[in-house]
């Protein structure tokens, strides 16, 4: 299998233009040489994010995430470092080996499950799968959207895949590890006589599935892959990697809970749509939605559930700041009944209609209330001022106030005098990392390697100068740097950011390169940092030498010691 090597893909990198890739993500605007943009990478508000299009390196010098085009579309798009630099050459049409293929531990598995999936799907066409097929007709899912889908049947028989796979020597383990199989007195099929919908990571490929009984039995509705080592529960959501580019044309997604909502909504061409799948929403998949930067709809069942769904996952989305709005269905009990029931249209509408939610909050609050009662208007009004004191909107703040005081004859002073103005408890920020302090030494060090980086003028004169810094890490990064250019004959910092990738220095490197990113290089400034570390590194020996004469008894062997440091501190002068 062809791999790609590291010539290649600087050659990818210095074809790519940072400044146009990154601005296919998210709008960069041009001050002075560089140009900003809004940091997706920590909830930003003012551009953080500076682009060096020279360089080929972006910083944010908030979060201080740093890196070169293939880091960011990594980061942004939550693929490996592979993909990544799979879809920078697309985009700027640099055709790659079609053999290429990046080798990961977890290759058969993902084999496993593809070819379950291709199994499945043909088999939904074979005459055992006829009932199966009738009744996704029934339910208005045709050809087309099989296709689009590839939605599939699992046959009833005990180990019918179990046995395909086998047979292509797949190991137990895989089929074991995918979910594919269980293990009774033999390995057997998981999904049997069911519907099967693939479940793709965000880079489309099948990870798992969820399938569904089709006929009246007394089985759990939907048996879903359980946590694998391709598939992380937490971290999906059902059509993500078809929803995601339609998301970000329209500045928002519909975030349902049953793949059978995202499959309608879909089809019906409103294409920026994921599931949940059923689970609340975990800490990693607000990441995931937050990252994207649109606006969430989240528009849950119409049942007590999808209402409970809707205020947790809701609290969640929002206290990550992400842009949130609640849509409520009437009439159906989940966008694909209401679709089939209404239009597209009706449903577009609801979308655009959409509230905020605090209005969903006031809402849910009233539900169980009487208002025309004292008692219950009481508590209403408690509780909305509860939530009012978690929020320092005072806009919000404002018109709630001015609504309660209309609907319920309540003097607004009293109500303000309720309202504490407190920080808000509701809004967790992605922390800014905190810069770590760096001795005069460390940073004199990092600076030399900042220089090397960019220039190799600046390697030269390390050779001939210094080759030497007193700091065994930087050493390290030193001599990477020399290696890099010994076997490419240039430097670059965005080549040298992907030479680095598999280095324990790795991080240390993009800090280097965060902290430096500012820096006007200049010729006299960089000869001034190397007299200064010379004079570092004559401080380290005479301390050492010093050290040695606390150790020494012979005269001579004494003397020849001080004379060693008298020549130090005399150069040390000069
Ligand atoms: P729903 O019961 O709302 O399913 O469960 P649905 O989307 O309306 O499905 P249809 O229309 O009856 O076919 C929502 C999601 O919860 C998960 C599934 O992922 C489903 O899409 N679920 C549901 C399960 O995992 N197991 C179940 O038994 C039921
Ligand atoms: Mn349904």
């Amino acid at each position: 299998m062809a791999m790609l090597s590291n010539e290649e893909i600087n050659n990818i990198q210095r074809t790519a233009n940072i400044v146009d890739i990154i601005s296919s993500y998210i709008p960069l605007e041009k001050k002075g040489s560089n140009y900003f943009g809004i940091c997706p990478f920590h909830d930003d508000h003012n551009p953080s994010m500076s682009v060096n299009e020279k360089k080929g390196i972006f910083t944010c010098f908030v979060c201080h995430k740093t890196g070169n085009v293939f880091s960011f579309v990594q980061d942004y798009e939550n693929i490996s470092f592979i993909d990544a630099v799979r879809s920078v050459a697309e985009k700027v049409g640099i055709e790659l080996d079609v053999n290429f293929k990046t080798t990961s531990k977890y290759d058969r598995h993902y084999e496993a499950v593809d070819l379950a999936n291709k199994f499945y799907q043909n088999n939904l066409k074979s005459a055992s799968g006829k009932k199966a097929r009738e009744y996704l007709i029934k339910r208005g899912i045709n050809e087309e959207v099989i296709e689009e889908f590839g939605i599939g049947y699992a046959p009833s028989n005990y180990d019918t895949i179990t046995k395909l796979l086998l047979n292509k020597n797949f190991d137990e383990n895989i089929l074991l590890e995918t979910g594919i199989a269980n293990r009774g007195n033999n390995l057997y099929d998981l999904f049997r006589n069911r519907i099967t919908f693939p479940i793709h990571n965000a880079n489309g490929k099948p990870i798992g599935f969820s399938a569904r009984i089709y006929e009246d039995v007394d089985e759990a509705k939907y048996i879903n892959t359980k946590e694998t080592v391709i598939f992380k529960k937490g971290e999906i959501l059902f059509n993500y990697h078809r929803a995601v580019n339609e998301a970000r044309r329209l500045k928002y997604l519909v975030v349902v809970e049953g793949q059978m909502d995202a499959i309608r909504i879909y089809s019906v061409g409103i294409k920026n749509v994921v599931a949940t799948m059923g689970t609340a929403l975990t800490p990693d998949h607000v990441h995931l939605l937050k990252k994207l930067n649109v606006k969430i709809v989240l528009c849950m069942d119409n049942d007590s559930a999808g209402e409970k769904a809707t205020l947790a996952n809701g609290e969640a989305l929002s206290k990550a700041g992400v842009d949130l709005s609640i849509l409520r269905l009437s009439g159906a009990k989940d966008p694909d009944e209401y679709i089939l029931r209404n239009s597209v249209e009706a449903y577009q509408d609801a979308i655009n209609n959409a509230i905020t939610f605090f209005d969903f909050k006031m809402n849910y609050l009233k539900k169980d209330k009487n208002l025309d009662k004292v008692d219950d208007v009481s508590t209403y009004i408690n509780q909305v001022v509860a939530m009012l004191n978690k929020t320092n909107d005072e806009v919000l703040i404002d018109l709630t106030v001015n609504q309660l005081s209309e609907e319920y004859g309540i003097d607004k002073n009293i109500l303000l005098n309720k309202i504490i103005k407190v920080e808000p408890v509701n809004i967790v920020k992605v922390e800014p990392q905190k810069k770590v302090r760096l001795q005069k030494r460390q940073k004199l060090c990092e600076l030399l390697l900042y220089y090397m980086m960019n220039d190799i003028k600046y390697i030269k004169l390390y050779e001939q100068e210094l080759s030497y810094v007193p700091d065994d890490t930087y050493i390290e990064i030193a001599n990477d740097i020399l290696a890099f250019y010994l076997k490419y004959n240039y430097i670059s910092i965005a080549d040298f950011i992907t030479y680095e990738i598999d280095s324990n220095n790795y991080e240390l490197v993009l800090s280097i390169i965060d902290n430096n990113a500012k820096v006007e290089l200049s010729d006299n400034d960089y000869v001034g940092i190397i007299d200064k570390i010379k004079v570092i590194i004559d401080e380290v020996k005479i301390n050492e030498l010093k050290e040695k004469l606390k150790t020494i008894s012979d005269i001579n062997e004494k003397l020849k010691i001080t004379d060693e440091i008298a020549k130090l501190k005399k150069r040390m002068c000069n």
